[in-house]
């Protein structure tokens, strides 16, 4: 072996180069250049495929890349199931019936087969998000990756953290500014309700008695709420579009919606309907240009995207994007949570 000290020396050399230009890594569109140049071919024709079979597919993966980003930031833990050691985000209230957890495993699937171990689940659902809404119809954006699979879940952090749509525009102010999302990310982000469906069980309570009032709630366009009503006659889990115009596609409907009363969720009918609010100008913005719509949309994705990944050394590639790897490798075992600055200079 000592004949291979020169050899070492160099190795570690370029070993502690590594370790220091992963300490200050950055998201970037070209992170996979070398290791997995055909990354977004690859997704992308998952995607496409997923579609095929369920036309909620793109819809059940952007709520998924929300859900991941606004826990601990985008770093795959809403996958997670319960383990020794994990307690799942996926037990949280706001992640109930949340779906699209085979789908992601599809897409890994895929990814593994021609880039074993080098894509994390984190950045296959930025990139997934991306696909799912240019393939139907909306805008397209450059994916910046780089993002690393956390070692935990946090259930009190998803608990606390995860919009609801019972709460008031304030409340839901808070939780966007809470990640760093201002007030035109979350009129521009909401507008991924342009596609997919919600359950009856979160906005029949707007048919009556809406907060109380005796009367069903003002901002509910009476027609729209006897069609509701109709639909959810079938129970609290029948699912309703959230945009009854154009169902499937990724299009600026869902504010003109909003503009005559029919938004789905009071979540998002706040966004016009509060009185004074500085989002009424923006829905009405978005309603008038699509053009204006997509534009911001693009730059909160990439905003959403950006929230606290990890990077570096810190957390993992997942093998299974439902599990923490077992055998962690080289670094996985520092897990997270000990936060910059362990650098090696
Ligand atoms: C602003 C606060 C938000 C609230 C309160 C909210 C709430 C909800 C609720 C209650 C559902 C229905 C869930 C179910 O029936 O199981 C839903 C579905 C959905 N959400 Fe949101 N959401 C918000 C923001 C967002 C954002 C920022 C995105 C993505 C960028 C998003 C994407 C979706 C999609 C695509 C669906 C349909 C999923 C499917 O069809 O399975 N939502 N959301
Ligand atoms: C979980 O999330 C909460 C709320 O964001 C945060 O205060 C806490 O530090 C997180 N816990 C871990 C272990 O990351
Ligand atoms: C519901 O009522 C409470 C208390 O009166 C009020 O603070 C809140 O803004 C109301 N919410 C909506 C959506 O009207």
């Amino acid at each position: 072996m000592a004949s291979a000290s020169p050899n070492a020396a160099v190795a570690s050399f370029f070993f502690l180069a590594l370790l220091f230009r992963a300490s200050f890594a950055q998201l970037s569109e070209t992170y996979y250049d070398q290791t997995c140049p055909r990354l977004p071919n690859i997704v992308r024709a998952s995607v496409k495929k997923a579609i095929q079979s369920d036309i909620r597919a793109g819809a059940k993966l952007i709520r998924l890349h929300f859900h991941d980003c606004f826990v601990n930031g985008c770093d795959g833990s809403v996958l997670l199931e319960d383990a020794p050691g994990i307690v799942s985000e996926l037990n949280s209230p706001g992640n109930q019936g949340i779906q699209g957890l085979e789908i992601v495993d599809a897409i890994k699937a895929d990814v593994e087969k021609e880039c074993p171990g080098i894509v994390s689940c984190a950045d296959i659902l930025a990139q997934a998000s991306k696909d799912s809404v240019d393939v139907q119809g909306g805008p397209s954006w450059r994916v910046l990756y780089g993002r690393r699979d956390s070692r935990i879940a946090n259930k009190t952090g998803a608990d606390s953290g995860l919009a609801s749509p019972f709460e008031t525009l304030d409340e839901l102010k808070a939780k966007f500014a809470a990640v760093g999302l201002d007030t035109t990310d979350l009129v521009a982000l909401s507008g991924a309700h342009t596609f997919g469906r919600s359950r009856c069980v979160f906005f029949s309570h707007r048919f009556a008695n809406f907060n109380g009032t005796g009367s069903p709630d003002p901002s509910l366009d009476a027609n729209y709420r006897r069609f509701l009503e109709g639909v959810c006659a079938a129970g609290a889990n029948t699912r309703a579009n959230f945009d009854p115009v154009t169902p499937d596609v990724f299009d600026k409907n869902y504010y003109t919606n909003l503009q005559v009363g029919k938004g789905l969720l009071q979540s998002d009918q706040e966004l016009f309907s509060t009185p004074g609010a500085d989002t009424i100008a923006i829905v009405n913005s978005f309603a008038a240009r699509e053009g204006t719509f997509f534009k911001e949309f693009r730059k909160s994705m990439i905003n959403m995207g950006n929230i606290k990944p990890l990077t570096g050394w810190r957390g993992e590639i997942r093998r299974n994007c439902r599990r923490v790897n077992s055998n962690s490798g080289l670094f996985g075992g520092e897990g997270e949570g000990e936060g910059e600055g362990h650098g090696v200079m």
